[in-house]
């Protein structure tokens, strides 16, 4: 394939055939960072999970690989799974100069595969025995493993149902042999759980650990190497929209904390799902408690070719400082000043024709103080927005990375439909500033 059918995106992640679902072993090791996921190769719905396998240097440009881990080849239910480096080679698995990628994964218990060539081709560890095993009855899957540094060892949690919805702790400091530490229940638990630190406000001696879920749900406590706590009585949902079954990379080069989700919506000629765009992980602190912040990594700016910019520009319900530009994929990062504002809304209107209609609107509700349908607070009398339009996916940062929502959208690509619409309803506002960005494709 090309990458160049109708609704493919041309910077997300897609697999070049079949069908995809969560990410799985997300892991930088070798020089690259890898994205595992949930794939069957022979249709477009869920069915056979095998593992399939992509890598990159900069996580904006994506290789496909030959399949990683297929079911009868691999032993056990292929399902969802984190993924380590094991640079110290603490299992003992490795064999060769390239550093062991040890992945987790399997079904009510948990089975060890590893790979000594660098992700394309998987060892199940002793047979694919369940080195964590839970009782019978009981369901669980998606273990998730992080190196916990300040206790010098693995910490792994996975969902199950064993009294209820919850996270069950074990550590290690071989991947191997696994150790129970504790369980941690709560109703919104369901499904690839994560459980990674940050860093309160950048300030390293303040770390907290986050405990998020499938949903995109999160709180945000402490981790003792064994308990999970947190004061947080609700979870937060970190991502509105269609995102499910988020997880982390570990061991990234620059300590950052890099997460990708799986959008289920869209589906093409010769695959159906999406990756959501790597973002850089925060934690700030705010008046209602500590929040997450998500970032697009900084790679997108690679993909960037000529900004236009407009700056303190009234913006009305006729005029449209946009009329200018067609584009297909694009970024827009645009500030409003919405003290004195007249205008009962503003925005965009993305994928727009010249008979009035456009494949998707954005706007921002001035008494709802709402964007897109979520809430979103002005900040010192200024709403600042990011949107990235790709051919099957919309996402929308605003708030400094508090606010964030990833969306599918069959964008029509032909040429007569790629106007941009600048307007207000019911009055106007004053623009700050805006960029528009054209996006060329990572693909190729
Ligand atoms: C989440 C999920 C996981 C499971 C995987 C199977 O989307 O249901 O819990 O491991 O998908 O493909």
């Amino acid at each position: 394939t090309t990458y160049s059918e109708p609704f493919r995106g041309q910077f997300h992640f897609s697999s070049q055939s079949g069908w995809m679902n969560d990410p799985n072993g997300l892991v930088y090791a070798n020089g690259e960072y890898h994205f595992f996921y949930q794939h069957n190769p022979h249709g477009l719905a869920w069915d056979t999970m095998h593992w399939g396998h992509a890598t990159s240097t900069d996580l904006v440009h994506w290789t496909q690989k030959p399949i990683a881990m297929e079911p009868g080849v691999q032993p056990g239910t292929l399902f969802s799974g984190g993924g380590v480096v094991d640079r110290d080679n603490t299992s003992g698995l490795k064999t060769d100069s390239l550093d062991p990628i040890v992945v987790f994964s399997n079904t009510d218990g948990v089975s060890v595969y590893y790979s000594n060539d660098n992700g394309q081709s998987f060892q199940a560890y002793d047979k694919g025995r369940k080195v964590v095993t839970v009782p019978d009855g009981v369901t669980s899957r998606d273990p998730k493993v992080t190196w916990d540094a300040a206790r010098h060892r693995w910490v792994m949690v996975f969902w199950s149902d064993e009294g209820g919805n919850g996270v069950s702790v074990y550590t290690s400091t071989n991947l191997t042999d696994w150790t129970f530490a504790s369980r941690y229940h709560a109703p919104w638990l369901f499904e690839c759980p994560d459980l990674f630190p940050l860093p309160l406000d950048g300030d390293t001696s303040r770390q907290k650990w986050i405990l998020t879920t499938a949903s995109s749900q999160y709180v945000v406590g402490d981790f003792d190497g064994t308990t999970f706590t947190t004061d947080q009585s609700t979870p937060q949902t970190m991502v509105n929209g269609d995102f499910y079954a988020a997880e982390t990379f570990t061991d990234t080069p620059d300590g950052a904390t890099v997460q990708m989700g799986w959008q289920r919506g869209n589906q093409g000629s010769t695959w159906t799902g999406d990756a959501s765009f790597p973002v850089d992980l925060g934690l700030v602190s705010t008046p209602d408690g500590p929040r997450i912040t998500r970032t697009p990594v900084s790679s997108l700016a690679s993909l960037a070719t000529s900004p236009q910019t407009w700056t303190n520009e009234k913006v009305t319900a006729s005029g449209n400082l946009l009329s200018g530009v067609q584009a297909d994929t694009y970024e827009i990062t645009a500030q409003f000043d919405v003290k004195n504002t007249t205008a009962k809304q503003f925005g965009f209107d993305l994928h727009a024709r010249s008979d009035g209609s456009a494949d998707r609107t954005v706007l921002y509700d001035t008494a709802a103080q709402t964007l897109y349908g979520h809430p979103l607070k002005p900040r010192n009398g200024k709403v600042t927005m990011r949107l990235l339009v790709d051919r099957g996916q919309l996402e929308i940062f605003a708030d400094d990375g508090l606010y964030s929502v990833a969306d599918t959208v069959n964008f029509d690509s032909s040429a007569d439909s790629q106007g941009i619409r600048l307007y207000t309803t019911g009055g106007s506002v004053k623009l700050t500033t805006a960029t528009f960005t054209r996006l060329n494709t990572s693909w190729g």
